[in-house]
């Protein structure tokens, strides 16, 4: 069992690693050190900074070894600089920290054939290995979104999605009781998703699918940003603050729309789900619509409470890891699939793509579940408590499977838009 456990986390290891290079060997040096974006780090800071997570916890703590480098600590710690100041420290450069990386992984391996994996909450179920590998995802997806925001010649390449099929409802009736919200089984879920607790939840619809490029482009064409009853306040000042028209790296081309992927401008696929908007922009369509967004409670009951048997599945389509055929994750497709290309992964209630494809904003603030302790440390999830964020819920093409369960909860700002986000709309039932 151990031998197992110890094999699973060093080819989720390697996946991982895989994937942080080739993001960060597609590009030149010139590239890998500057900033594209004032929201991003560079990539050489990224790389470096799993790197550093990965010493400071498996190397140092878990396997109680020297520090590979302890004199570069605080130049990558994410709490220290914000991210418009990280390009002016003295990082390291391309190759040390692709040096350093290497080094650091080599000692991980080390440890992991040699540490106990019991005795302490921390490696018990190989948590913090889990924890790491979901760290340097995370990461990716983050340097993902970096290369979207890079100006410049096209280096990712990534096959067509599968193509659409009708969804035959566009909506859901979640009925009326309680379910089990969150996770105190799933070995490698994060603070903030545990424990498992029973929510009521008034009956609901849902929107079968995320809204598309047309949905959206409907609503732009109805004048959703120039009426201002659609807008909470706050949306409608950051609307006219940040001079908001259309969603991000979207541009006019003749009466209709263009969008710009990893660099490749093409016209808009109509059935995609739409991408790159902020929470205020899901907000002002959903009342658009006559709707509204789903609570987190309600994403997550639609995405894992089966009625035939009362009990919450670890996905939609069951409690098996998600395959190719569940769910458009993992950067496999460089862009979220056309509305029902995944019918394999639909929930028993008839939901569709409640994974992968795009994160989708909820009406939630982020806040601890009751009975919610800090573990390991509180920078990972409680600084982050209150209602300044907005909770995103089910992963994008640019989440790995290792990243993202039906209890997986990923926050941000409400104005974020170069995130992998969309949503889905929902309405009392009554
Ligand atoms: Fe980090």
């Amino acid at each position: 069992m151990t031998e197992q456990l110890r094999e699973h986390v060093a080819r989720q290891l390697e996946r991982s690693r895989a994937r942080s290079t080739q993001l960060t060997d597609a590009v030149d040096e010139h590239d890998l050190v500057r900033q594209h974006s004032k929201l991003m780090s560079p990539l050489v800071w990224d790389l470096a900074h799993i790197g550093n997570q990965e010493e400071l916890w498996l190397v140092r703590d878990v396997g109680g070894r020297e520090p590979v480098r302890q004199d570069i600590d605080e130049y990558y710690d994410a709490f220290k600089f914000s991210r418009s100041k990280r390009p002016e420290l003295p990082l390291l450069g391309p190759k040390e920290t692709r040096q350093y990386v290497g080094d650091v992984r080599g000692k991980v391996f080390d440890v992991l054939e040699k540490v106990p994996l019991e005795g302490r909450r921390l490696v018990e179920n190989a948590f913090a290995f889990g924890m790491i590998v979901q760290h340097e995802q995370q990461h990716d997806e983050t340097m993902l979104a970096t290369h979207q925001l890079r100006v410049g010649d096209p280096v990712l390449q990534a096959p067509p999605p599968p193509a659409g099929n009708a969804v035959l409802t566009t909506e859901v009736l979640v009925p009326a009781g309680s379910f089990e919200m969150g996770t105190s089984t799933e070995p490698w879920a994060l603070d903030n998703e545990r424990p498992a607790h029973p929510v009521h939840v008034k009956a609901f619809h849902i929107d079968t699918a995320p809204v598309t490029n047309a949905e959206y482009a409907e609503f732009i064409a109805a004048g959703g940003y120039d009426r201002e009853e659609f807008w909470s306040a706050e949306g409608w000042m950051h609307r006219l603050h940040s001079k908001l028209r259309a969603p991000r790296f979207w541009q006019r081309e003749g009466s209709g729309w263009a969008r710009t992927v990893f660099g490749v401008t093409e016209a808009l696929v109509p059935n995609e789900p739409v991408v790159h908007v902020c929470f205020f922009e899901a907000e002002a369509y959903a009342k658009w619509a006559g709707k509204r967004l789903p609570t987190e409670a309600e994403w997550e009951k639609a995405a894992r409470h089966d009625p035939a048997t009362g009990r919450s599945r670890r996905y939609p389509w069951g409690d098996e890891d998600p395959t190719p055929q569940h769910a458009n994750l993992g950067q496999r497709h460089l862009r979220p699939a056309p509305v029902g290309a995944y019918p394999a992964g639909v929930s028993p209630l008839g939901v569709h793509q409640l994974i992968g494809d795009v994160w989708e904003w909820t009406a939630s603030d982020f806040h601890g579940y009751p009975g919610f302790e800090v573990f390991p440390y509180p920078e990972y999830s409680k600084v982050f408590f209150g209602s300044d964020y907005k909770v995103l819920r089910g992963g994008s093409f640019g989440t790995d499977e290792a990243a993202v369960r039906s209890t997986f909860r990923n926050w941000d700002y409400p104005i974020r838009r170069q995130i992998f986000a969309g949503f889905r709309c929902a309405r009392d039932a009554f």
